[in-house]
């Protein structure tokens, strides 16, 4: 396939807000004990950090990170993690089927943050609880006036709030499956005084309300509708969430999860427009993306229906996903996608981060490694700066069930004072691609020709090779051989199946 694009930073999409490169830790499985936290490995720091994972999270360049769930957060007390460690109660997850035991709460989970420069993110549960917990949570963060709260959090060793900007209200209440599951009315009536009354004690926060939990729920669309309609006045940002996995082996219409995740931005966006338009206003909602990934769901659902009702383990083995190439190389067109939106996609959270469907592995008293989706994340994260830019590929198309004829190659670029980024992905399974890439009017509005810095591809000619605990560096990236810049024109080949990040400067 030949291909054809032309890099014109007058194609400006959006300044890039950094929380779109956000990441998500959920009390599930082994994420957070035997995960972020294992106080006999040989790594641990003095307050049981892995240092081995805090180093790859770093490099991973996360920013925000929503916690405490997710589901579980739907059935969580907050108060439960806070306090001497040896008085807290051990409660039963009813989400993940799992005993919680709530030695990391709060306080060790922010100071896990501050290791990391990472900014808390955090779920108020709106299954179990309602208006007052959240507003006691969110005194208890965020109040420096003296109370009972802020004093009990002095005493818990912080005197200074945590200062915490954005806030979920509530976790994926369209879901039959959450703890507090209710209509949309019903939902979009508690998040509207739960949030105005987090206003009146903070007004300096960002408010999320939840939109559906994938774009295939039965109430798509209505949900957004409706809850906004209770809503608008209120919150910031609606949120979305989306997991993919090939199905039937069919890797091709697999690769095409991109269009998915791009026709959902755009229904989301038309729908907060729509209630923006009956309201008369032009307050545009912004959407965070805190949930997306590429799930097993299938296999999880497998293993879940095996579950004894008296089995209630602490941190067991849940979600564990090993990454191919081949998911590796649809997460880094769903992150080019993502850039794509970043107008209106202003906060994004990769869920999750360590070893529940993680691009970080750990094992007990032993490695910690990469998985083939960190990868993409990284480097569109570190490279992906200043403005996105629209990058329309002239390219040929491949016939998906789902969604019709789809480009086979997608791209975007980021422009910045320094230069410019190109993120690429050819979707074939079958044909290689050779892109021509003008980038005369970037050179004209640097002022300088410019050359490729840094070339990173995606590409494995087995597309389920993964990394593992046997195998941990089995796939990477390597430089793209042969991108260079001359006339004006960047010219490349990629391989089927093959995602690929180069810097222009
Ligand atoms: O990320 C795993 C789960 O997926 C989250 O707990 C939930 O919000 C979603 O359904």
């Amino acid at each position: 396939t030949h291909a054809a694009a032309r890099l014109d930073p007058a194609l400006e999409i959006a300044d890039i807000d950094r929380r779109l490169f956000g990441g998500f830790v959920e009390h599930l499985g082994r994420h957070i004990y035997d995960g972020i936290f294992e106080p006999g490995h040989p790594s641990a720091d003095a307050d049981g950090f892995r240092a081995d994972v805090i180093e790859l999270v770093k490099e991973l360049g996360v920013t925000t990170i929503r916690y405490p769930g997710g589901n579980f957060v739907s059935g969580y007390r907050w108060e439960d993690g806070i306090g001497p460690v040896d008085q807290r109660p051990t409660r039963l997850d009813l989400a993940w089927h799992a005993t919680e035991t709530n030695v990391v709460g709060l306080h060790e989970f922010q100071s896990w943050l501050d290791r990391i420069g990472s900014e808390l993110m955090l779920a108020v549960n709106l299954g179990t609880r309602g208006t007052e917990e959240a507003l006691d949570l969110l005194e208890y963060a965020n109040t420096s006036v003296d109370t009972t709260r802020t004093r009990e959090r002095a005493a818990n060793g912080r005197s200074a709030p945590f200062g915490v900007t954005m806030w979920c209200l509530g976790n994926e209440m369209d879901g039959p499956w959450q703890l507090g599951h209710r209509s949309a009315t019903d939902y979009g009536k508690l998040a509207s005084r739960t949030a105005k009354g987090m206003r009146q004690l903070d007004p300096t926060i960002e408010l999320v309300v939840c939109g559906s939990s994938s774009r295939t729920m039965p109430t798509f669309g209505s949900w957004e509708r409706e809850v906004l309609e209770h809503t608008f006045d209120d919150v910031d940002f609606i949120s979305c969430h989306a997991y993919y996995e090939e199905q039937d082996g069919d890797a091709q219409e697999f690769l095409a999860s991109g269009v998915d995740m791009d026709r959902f931005i755009a229904s989301v966006v038309a729908t907060a427009d729509h209630v923006a338009a009956v309201k008369q206003s032009d307050k545009r909602i912004m959407i965070s993306f805190d949930e997306w990934n590429i799930w097993y769901l299938s296999r999880w659902k497998e293993e879940e229906a095996t579950y004894r009702p008296d089995e209630w383990p602490i941190a067991p083995r849940q979600l564990e996903d090993r990454y191919s190439a081949l998911d590796a190389v649809v997460f880094g067109d769903l992150l080019i996608t993502l850039l794509q939106h970043a107008d209106r996609v202003r906060s994004a959270s990769l869920a999750q981060l360590v070893n529940v469907i993680a691009p970080i592995m750990t094992e007990p008293g032993g490695p910690a490694w990469r998985q083939t989706t960190f990868h993409p994340f990284s480097l569109t994260s570190r490279l992906a700066q200043g403005r996105a830019v629209r990058l329309p590929v002239d390219a040929a198309t491949f016939e998906s069930a789902r969604f019709g004829a789809v480009p086979s190659v997608n791209a975007v670029a980021t422009v910045d004072d320094d230069g410019a980024s190109v993120f690429i992905v050819n979707r074939s399974t079958t044909d290689a691609a050779s892109l021509r890439l003008d980038v005369a009017p970037l050179v004209a509005a640097l002022g300088r020709d410019v050359a490729v810095v840094e070339s990173h591809l995606l590409h494995e000619d087995d597309l389920y090779a993964a990394n593992t605990l046997e195998d941990r560096e089995r796939v990477g990236v390597r430089p793209l051989d042969g991108a260079s810049v001359e006339a004006s024109a960047l010219t490349l080949d990629l391989p089927p199946v093959a995602w690929a990040a180069l810097r222009l400067a």
